[in-house]
Parts: structure tokens; C-alpha cells; sequence
């Protein structure tokens, strides 16, 4: 566990986010929030072969939610949707240098997101999938 609030990994995706954006070509877009803090993230991603091929992320949220979903798209990309599902919030906080136990739900946020996301293309018969409104 961190000690500190920002580890610098979480300072330096956060200052430098990976893949932000909006996909223009893509067959799944994934959004939620925490209506609490009302930090929102959308995920959008094309999917083939079971893999995904590329993700981008837009999101207005806190700095460890950011860089979470900023190293997400970084752990997923390339990956085929059997990986993405076994991502562990363990292994997230692990990948992030660690996490303080009050912004667990800060660092889950985009996994969560982006889990539901993957289910629901599932469910599609792997076409495609829109899901709004994830509440985190
Ligand atoms: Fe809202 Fe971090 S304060 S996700």
C-alpha cells in the first residue's frame, strides 16, 4: 500500500495520459461515473478477433481516476477480452505503485467501467455496444 496520496507513476500518467481521446472508428463505447464526486470516464475501443485493437479514453476526474484509466488503456491495448476480464483491482493498485485504501474507488472507476463495457459487447454477440451511465 502507498503511503503517499500520488505515487509518481500516478503524477506522471496524470500529467502525461496515454491515449486520450475519442476512437472515430470503434464498436464499443463505455461510459460511468461516481455521481458522489461526479468524476465521469468514457472508454471507446475497436474490438476484432477478440482483440482490442485500440482504446481511448476521455475523461473528467481526479488524478488518480485519470491516470487509472490512462494505464488501463495502456494494460488492455493489444490484449485479447479473455485479459481484459482478468485484470484484478490488485493488480491495477499494483501497476499504479499503490493506492491509499480512501481512493480505491477513485483507481476502480475506469475498470470498472470498462469491464461492464466488455460484458455488455459480449452479450452483443461481439458486434458492438453503447452503454451510458455506469454508476460507480
Ligand atoms: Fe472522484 Fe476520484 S474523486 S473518482
Amino acid at each position: 500500500m502507498a503511503d503517499n496520496l500520488y505515487t509518481e507513476i500516478i503524477l506522471d500518467l496524470y500529467k502525461n495520459p496515454q491515449n486520450k481521446g475519442r476512437l472515430e472508428k470503434f464498436n464499443l463505447e463505455t461510459s460511468g461515473g461516481n455521481p458522489i464526486c461526479g468524476d465521469q470516464v468514457t472508454f471507446t475501443a475497436l474490438i476484432s478477433n477478440d482483440i482490442v485493437e485500440d482504446i481511448k479514453f476521455f475523461a473528467s476526474g481526479c488524478a488518480i481516476s485519470t491516470a487509472s484509466d490512462s494505464l488501463l488503456t495502456e494494460m488492455v491495448k493489444g490484449k485479447k477480452i479473455s485479459e481484459v476480464k482478468k485484470i484484478t483491482p490488485e493488480k491495477l493498485f499494483e501497476q499504479l505503485g499503490g493506492i491509499i485504501q480512501t481512493r480505491i474507488k477513485c483507481a476502480l472507476l475506469g475498470l470498472i467501467v470498462l469491464k461492464k463495457g466488455i460484458e455488455e459487447y459480449e452479450k452483443s454477440g461481439k458486434k458492438s455496444a453503447t452503454i451510458k451511465g455506469i454508476v460507480v
